[in-house]
């Protein structure tokens, strides 16, 4: 009797370990990934277009603190780029010019230009469209109007001899459309690199045996049913809560966009290319560790309880998706809750 207690005891322990299989090799694993992922293009849509006088005047721009109202905030406040970081701020919720806090958290400016539309509800449909939004956003850069905005870049006469040279056709090149558009060409030069690109395009040693582990892991949960192309996500726009209900409804989403009903509580898929450096994570930045947010997808998207092995396994594989040379210091990531998913 004891030793059939103390048999089936081993046994039940066992299981999780025997539950996750072993991918069969490395080249098989490759195979299996390349199905659903690919390498991050060299180049971004649009791209082709871009002069280097409209990047170098878009860098300029991302970092220009004049382009808010009372001269506190650039691009850069929110999508922190210079450093090493990874384009976010690392805040559950972004604080504008002013202090206000938006309802949304900041996504990264890294490779977002891959993406099939901008922002978490997907309202803008290209990097120009998004650029011309928060600079006039009462929350954010609170410009009272565009005009503001130009009469500060033209009083400044390296930012009207830079728009001639970067708008060399323009006889009057100082507009906000072309504002907007040198921005974006900046953005389109925000390409990231990382270890399981090298491992996609045939480096075996590129990830170590327990990020190959998560990668499998990542692949057979179906997380690659909607987090799937070269950016991991950024190509769809899927419910947050499909088999089990977000504990959070106050957002609704696209809906607000489309008006269609069946977008109530649809965001865009985000991309997880450099996920580890850009928490708090989800659309309100309720998690600050990637750990329970892996958990809550595998509930709320896939119906699944994933034992904290599986977890760990696939925040180890996450973490190679960081741009090579990136890093957030933890101590920065402020706020967010712990769910409390089971
Ligand atoms: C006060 C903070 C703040 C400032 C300043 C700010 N942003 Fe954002 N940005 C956000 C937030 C928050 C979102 C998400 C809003 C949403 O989805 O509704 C966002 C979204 C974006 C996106 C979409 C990314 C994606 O994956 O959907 C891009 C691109 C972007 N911002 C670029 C810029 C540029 C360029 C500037 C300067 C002109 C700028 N931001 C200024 C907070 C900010
Ligand atoms: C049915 C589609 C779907 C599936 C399956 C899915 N996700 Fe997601 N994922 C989303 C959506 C939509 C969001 C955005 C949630 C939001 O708006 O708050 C998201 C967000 C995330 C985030 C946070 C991203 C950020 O920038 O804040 C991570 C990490 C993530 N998913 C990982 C996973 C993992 C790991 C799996 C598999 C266990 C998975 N997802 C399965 C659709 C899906």
């Amino acid at each position: 009797m004891i030793s059939k207690i103390l048999t089936l005891g081993v046994a039940v322990l066992a299981v999780p370990y025997f539950t996750i299989a072993q991918p069969a090799d490395v080249g098989a694993l490759r195979k299996k990934a390349l199905e659903l992922i690919t390498p991050i293009p060299d180049r971004m849509p649009g791209a082709e277009k871009d002069t280097h006088h409209q990047t170098a005047l878009g860098k300029r721009l991302f970092f220009e603190k004049r382009l808010s109202m009372n001269g506190s905030q650039s691009c850069n406040s929110c999508h922190l780029i210079d450093n090493g970081r990874g384009g976010v701020d690392n805040q559950p919720t972004s604080p504008g010019a002013f202090g206000k806090r938006g309802g949304r958290n900041s996504p990264t400016v890294l490779n977002a230009g891959f993406q099939i539309a901008q922002f978490w509800d997907g309202r803008a449909e290209s990097l120009e469209a998004q650029a011309k939004g928060p600079i006039l956003n009462p929350i954010e850069m609170a410009m009272p109007n565009p005009a503001e905005a130009l009469a500060r870049l033209k009083a400044d006469e390296v930012y009207v001899r830079d728009f001639k040279t970067a708008f060399p056709s323009d006889a009057d090149p100082v507009t906000y459309d072309n504002l907007a558009r040198a921005i974006a060409a900046f953005e389109r030069t925000l390409i990231t690199r990382d270890r399981f690109d090298d491992f996609l395009k045939g480096g075996d040693q590129a990830l170590s045996e327990q990020e190959r582990k998560g990668l499998h892991e990542f692949l057979t949960v179906g997380c690659t049913t909607c987090h799937n192309g070269p950016l991991i996500g950024g190509n769809a726009f899927k419910r947050l809560g499909i088999l089990n209900p977000s504990p959070n409804l106050t957002d609704k989403g696209r809906i607000e966009v489309t008006k269609d009903e069946a977008d109530e509580f649809v965001f865009k898929v985000p991309s997880l290319r450099n996920i580890a450096l850009t928490g708090p994570y989800f659309h309100d930045g309720q998690h600050s560790q990637l750990a329970e947010t892996v958990r809550d997808m595998a509930w709320l998207q896939l119906g699944q309880k994933l034992s904290s092995e599986q977890v760990s396994l696939i925040v180890a594989f996450l973490n190679s998706l960081s741009d090579k040379g990136r890093k957030v210091p933890q101590a920065s990531v402020t706020g967010g809750t712990s769910g409390g998913m089971p």
